[in-house]
């Protein structure tokens, strides 16, 4: 399998990944949610888009409390995607085509419906160690209001501990309290789900992005936090991530499971700079790389879990963005998104999903994104400029953050209107919303009731119209894609921002001995002069991949160009 890597760069410095959520991609059915069949009836879709990697969100058994993200059992596709021999079928089909499989193991957490719960459950059972059980917080009753072991919120909003009747006992859970949390001080359970890593490993998978990795050594003894004036609940949660065996647990894990070799991502909440580089540094033997946040937090007040909005200040993404290139350049790697199934899309976030300025905006988002440092990953409909929901009713969405959330806003006093303003630029199921692959009924994705509605303006915005469009945004991630496998100063170059303040546009070189390639772009709805004498000599530079016809030297609303540079 070729993966243009060259000298001794690993395979994934030149690999870009296509991420699936599989109950939004494509049903094959008919029942209104996507599935395993619907997926390998558009591997060539993936193949021409050029990726070379499929992450694939959680299709293990669940009761779908979080679409999957709470497992019931580990070894075994739900019925609502399809079999495991599908699944066979899948990674068959992605081999074949020079394509790799990488699954999502959630492993901080299971569902409560995982055997592994039911017996923990009971206090006499060897089980009951593999999850976080803590007697009431010493001298009161427990169940009582505030009895709780600490203060902790979850991230989904309200308390972390849940109190169990029949063992008078609460256990932990940093997301909803159907997915109780893991106890990785216990052997038992690492060896448990080395073993099961194993298991996929040998059924021919070739990675795994690991779901909120850097909770699961928490700090010991777990203590409250402070809590804000009006909260009920401690938002601190840096005090939960990046606990102590953080680093042991990582290392044992690539050891027993023999990760060498493959995929990996772990997604990191609110991890630094610094622990990132360790955690990716290639002679540590943890992760190829991690998933931050910060740049994905600019646009609300900082330390808040509760969902609030303030507008995004450009100079404050392009710092966020080069702080990470500058701080992983010589020793560990970063992956590249602005869009996930966690988000919002971010032609609606970060661009301008007007009519007017959606195509020429999600090109130059993705020009500034891929022609950085990492691997980058592009989230199914991204690559057509697909927009927000639109949803203006608390019965349209579906999911728990969001339901949860919009909870908590109307409890701690807000109006349902300003309740469904924050929902309609915060939620999810911006994100979720089935895959448009056509201008017909439900957009192709199926036959059947989608489980989430599709957006009306899959009429113009599809993958049908944006292939036999050569000017769409499909066709511009297809260019990037290509030009990542071709370059190695797209691969390896260093990188140096440029006019760092500006608040329109996003300039930055990317150097390889004497290779040297210019981005610039204007991350706005004005046409803006580029000021020459701060940037490089343009003379005998030649324009490797534009949005516009490129005429110098003001760059059109949204408009990006890279130049190779002349050495
Ligand atoms: C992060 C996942 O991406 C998100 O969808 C999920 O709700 C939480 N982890 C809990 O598993």
């Amino acid at each position: 399998m070729e993966h243009f890597s060259t000298g001794a760069a690993p395979w994934w410095h030149s690999a870009v990944v296509y991420q699936i959520y599989p109950r939004s991609f494509a049903d094959s059915n008919g029942d209104g949610i996507g599935d395993l069949r619907g997926i390998i009836a558009h591997l060539d879709y993936l193949r021409e888009l050029g990726v070379d990697v499929v992450w694939l969100s959680p299709v293990y058994r669940s009761p779908m409390v979080d679409n999957g993200y709470d497992i019931a059992d580990y070894q075994d596709v739900d019925p609502v995607f399809g079999t495991l021999a599908d699944l066979d079928e899948l990674i068959a089909g992605l081999h074949a085509r020079g394509m790799k499989l990488v699954m999502d193991l959630v492993v901080n957490h299971t569902s409560d419906q995982h055997p592994w719960f039911q017996e923990s459950r009971d206090p006499s059972s060897p089980k009951r160690d593999w999850y976080v059980w803590r007697p009431a917080r010493p001298g009161m009753e427990p169940g009582t209001p505030g009895a709780e072991p600490t203060n902790w919120a979850c991230f989904f909003g309200g308390g972390c501990w849940q109190y169990d009747e029949a063992s008078r006992e609460y256990y932990l859970h940093l997301f909803a309290s159907s997915q109780p949390d893991l106890n990785w001080e216990n052997p038992e359970v690492r060896a448990a789900v080395y073993e099961m890593m194993r298991w996929w490993v040998d059924r021919g998978v070739d990675g795994f992005r690991m779901d909120v990795i850097n909770l699961i050594s928490k700090t010991h003894p777990l203590t409250d936090g402070y809590v804000a004036p009006g909260d009920e609940y401690s938002y601190e949660i840096g005090k939960v991530v990046d606990g102590p065996r953080m680093r042991e647990f990582l290392q044992e894990m690539h050891r027993e499971v023999g990760l060498s070799g493959l995929f990996t991502v772990g997604e990191m909440l609110m991890v630094s700079v610094e622990n990132a580089r360790d955690y990716t540094d290639a002679g540590a033997g943890m992760l190829n790389m991690v998933f931050a946040f910060d740049h994905m937090m600019l646009d609300q007040e900082p330390g808040q879990l509760m969902w609030n909005y303030k507008p995004l200040h450009l100079p404050d993404l392009k710092r966020t963005l080069a702080q990470w290139q500058y701080g992983l350049a010589d020793r560990g790697w970063n992956s590249l998104f602005l869009e996930n199934h966690d988000y919002p899309r971010s032609v609606s976030r970060f661009g301008d999903d007007s009519p007017e300025h959606r195509v020429a905006s999600a090109k130059t988002l993705a020009t500034v994104l891929h022609l950085l440092k990492g691997t980058p990953y592009v989230y199914q409909g991204q690559e057509l400029g697909m927009t927000n929901a639109g949803f203006t009713s608390i019965e349209q969405y579906d999911d728990i953050e969001s339901q949860q959330m919009y909870r908590h806003a109307i409890e701690a006093g807000a109006t349902q209107q300003q309740a469904l303003a924050l929902l309609a630029v915060r939620s999810r199921d911006n994100a979720r919303t089935p895959m448009q692959w056509n201008a017909g009924e439900h957009a192709g994705f199926t036959t059947g009731t989608p489980w989430l509605r599709v957006n009306p303006n899959h009429v113009d915005i599809n993958a049908e119209a944006a292939i036999a469009d050569p000017g769409s945004v499909y066709h511009h991630y297809r260019r990037l894609i290509a030009l990542r496998h071709e370059s190695e100063a797209v691969r390896e170059g260093r990188f140096d921002l440029l006019l760092p303040d500006d608040d329109r546009l996003f300039a930055y070189t990317r150097t390889l001995g004497q290779q040297r390639l210019l981005v610039v772009a204007n991350l706005s709805g004005d046409p803006t002069k580029l000021p020459a004498e701060e940037l490089p000599d343009l003379a005998g530079a030649t324009v490797v991949l534009a949005t516009h016809e490129p005429t110098a030297p003001v760059l059109q609303p949204w408009e990006s160009r890279v130049y190779a540079l002349a050495p």
